[in-house]
């Protein structure tokens, strides 16, 4: 194994919901990262994982009615889980950690315990706003409007002890790191971070809690649990085994190279984690780079809009390789993106379909068709190169190190580019040799013809080992396809032009990238998100109990009585409204209406026996007169309002009062 490491990292996640397709860039970002370093011959280390303690959880899990255990387990190891959906997107993590495993907790422990000890953390108290309903303690920015973000009820000053450890005393230190070195990508992040939070003074951190208790415990002072973010950076280190028993990695890659996160956590990774890893002397990561976010209308992707898109809906409609590509070549790294369907299926039309499928299948038809399948050998050395072949093989000789000096700067979008300005030329070049043409009369030009096909399988062969990293196996398939062997997808070939065997054979096979119907596509997908959106509503919803009670006399005035259906007709010009006749024993017909023709057919419930209250006043509705109201029990199913008329026993007489 190389003596060359490196270790990158993803932000774990919090599984409070399923994830979505931001989580999932982030995710396919690192790794193709990940990927690309072990092409180059790298030992990589790939960390993802879930953040699982904290409040929200802790919430989350009593509405739910399962400890908070039970429901982290079911978003992380269940189905379409997390782990689900990064086997699904071919995520090649090389460990995965969970907050809540024993390791990590003891390292919580020790290390709180550590920089108590060394006083940088102290006890002193919390002052917050305190939501009694969820029994939970906010800060001034997380209200929305002034109230609970969870439950929007009032909240109320509060107070609660806490330790805190002092960030104000490292603010030089970070400031000095982010202004004077590399530490922080993009650049356009370091000033946000100094000017927002460094410069109008770092407080002191709470990072202990008492109101709740899904967390590490701090075990030198029972009632507190270790701040969530405190819990969560050091994942980053525990999972090497710093401080446990579980692994030995520490020294093998720590400090890391790069910790790839969302433009919103930059602030927890380039301030609070390294002025903790300062405290406790350790080596700081090389780098944080801070991605920017999907947005989806230009707006946030959040699951109270109901706009997230699901990731496991994209993958299998349009194939796993093509949503990675997708994401990697359409949104500059560091910068805001707008997601839509449109561009995706235009994404994998032009550049997967058009562009580098139609380069494969029309290449390895040629080859086929004018060679029998088998390159007829020595068709690299030809005697009279014209300026096309050349302006070709050039680029592509130059293609690893542009793509080379794009992933080192984490800008996979150029790296992309960069390799599909070549499959564009490669496209153009077909159309300036017009093989078709030479092939005409292949005693003259059978050696020409051999050429230009050479020139394209190695092309295409070039682009295929640098579009692994984003597409691993589709790229499988791409080398199948055109005849190269193992020795032809390594980093090293990728620079060198002529690796391809001159009597390669390729064959045409599938078709690698089909192309994909827009309108059908969309109107699947919107069905399909209706579909998973039904699927994940709650089976049965009743009407919540009304708290205020109605005393026993108001009760008794209500006339409930039987009633039998004498006639029943929708009323004209009204979707919703029925009109009855109804016998209620007094001798003279009563008319209702009722609004509920989208469950019923009046013809029905002709000759049931209802319930009505009777002694409400009379009401008009569309030109009608209605005395009273007929009785029903609503409920919620999957999101679907249903309805059923109360229906008594047809022995009991019209008029029988129900009490
Ligand atoms: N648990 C913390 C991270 C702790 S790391 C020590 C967390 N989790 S998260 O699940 O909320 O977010 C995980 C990552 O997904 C973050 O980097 C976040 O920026 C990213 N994304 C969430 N929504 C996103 C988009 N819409 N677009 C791109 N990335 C987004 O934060």
């Amino acid at each position: 194994m190389s003596d060359k490491k490196f270790y990158i990292t993803t932000p774990i996640y919090y599984p409070s919901d399923k994830l979505h397709i931001g989580h999932a860039y982030c995710t396919v970002a690192t790794d193709s990262i990940a990927r690309y370093k072990r092409l180059q011959g790298y030992d990589v280390m790939f960390l993802t994982g879930t953040d699982e303690h904290g409040q929200k959880i802790e919430s989350k899990a009593s509405a739910a009615g399962v400890t908070p255990q039970q429901f982290v387990d079911n978003i992380v190891d269940g189905p379409r889980g997390v782990k689900d959906l990064w086997k699904l997107m071919n995520i090649s993590n090389d460990r995965f950690i969970r907050t809540t495993d024993d390791y990590h907790v003891e390292s919580i422990q020790k290390i709180f315990k550590k920089m108590y000890e060394n006083g940088d953390i102290y006890k002193g108290s919390y002052k917050g706003k305190y939501c009694k309903d969820c029994e939970a303690f906010w800060t001034e920015t997380q209200l929305v409007d002034g109230k609970c973000p969870d439950c929007g009820r009032e909240v109320m000053d509060a107070e609660e002890e806490a330790y805190f450890f002092r960030l104000s005393k490292y603010a030089d230190r970070v400031q000095d790191l982010l202004e004077n070195t590399d530490f922080l990508e993009p650049r356009s992040r370091v000033n946000e971070m100094v000017n927002n939070f460094i410069k109008p003074g770092l407080e002191d951190l709470c990072v202990s809690r008492t109101s709740f208790s899904w967390g590490v415990p701090v075990d030198f002072d029972p009632g507190h649990v270790v701040y969530v973010w405190v819990d969560a950076l050091f994942n980053y280190m525990t999972a090497l085994g710093f401080l446990n028993g579980k692994y030995d990695d520490v020294d093998k890659f720590w400090p890391a190279d790069v910790h790839i996160v969302g433009k919103e956590i930059v602030r927890f990774h380039s301030i609070i984690w390294p002025a903790m890893l300062m405290s406790m002397g350790l080596p700081l990561p090389k780098k944080v780079f801070g991605h920017g976010w999907l947005l989806l209308d230009g707006g946030k992707m959040s699951k109270s809009k109901g706009n997230v898109v699901d990731p496991y809906i994209l993958a299998e409609k349009f194939g796993v390789d093509a949503l990675r590509f997708f994401l990697m070549r359409t949104f500059p790294f560091g910068s805001d993106g707008n997601f839509s369907n449109e561009l995706l299926i235009q994404t994998i039309n032009v550049d997967l379909a058009n562009d580098l499928g139609n380069l494969v299948s029309r290449t390895t038809a040629m080859v086929g068709k004018y060679f029998g399948g088998k390159l007829p050998g020595a068709c690299r050395e030809w005697a009279a190169p014209e300026a096309c072949d050349t302006e070709l093989t050039e680029m592509a000789k130059g293609l690893r190190d542009r793509y080379q000096a794009a992933m080192d700067a984490y800008a996979p979008h150029k790296a992309l580019d960069e390799v599909f300005k070549l499959i564009a030329r490669a496209n153009k070049y077909i159309d300036e040799t017009m093989p078709w043409a030479l092939a005409k009369d292949m005693d003259a030009n059978g050696k020409r013809l051999a050429h230009v096909m050479y020139n394209l399988l190695e092309t295409t062969r070039i682009c295929g080992v640098l579009l692994t990293p984003f597409m691993p196996e589709s790229m499988d398939k791409l080398f199948a396809q055109i005849g190269a062997c193992p020795c032809c997808r390594s980093w090293d070939s990728a620079a060198r032009w002529g690796t391809l065997s001159d009597e390669a054979e390729p064959t045409k096979g599938e078709n690698l990238f089909p192309r994909v119907d827009t309108e059908k596509a969309l109107a699947e997908l919107e069905a399909a998100a209706e579909a998973a959106k039904k699927a994940a509503l709650p089976p049965l919803e009743i009407e919540p109990y009304t708290e205020e009670k109605v005393d026993f006399d108001t009760f008794c005035k209500s006339d409930f009585r039987a009633v039998k259906v004498k006639a029943c007709e929708a009323v004209k010009k009204s979707d919703k409204l029925l009109k009855f006749t109804l016998d209620d024993g007094t001798g003279t017909d009563r008319q209702i209406l009722s609004g509920i023709h989208k469950f019923y057919e009046p013809e029905q419930l002709v000759g049931k026996t209802l319930v009505a209250i009777v002694n409400l006043p009379p009401r008009k509705m569309m030109g009608q007169e209605s005395c009273g109201m007929l009785l029903s029990a609503v409920h919620t199913e999957k999101g679907e309002e249903k309805l059923n008329l109360i229906m008594v026993d047809d022995a009991i007489p019209a008029g029988a009062k129900l009490c």
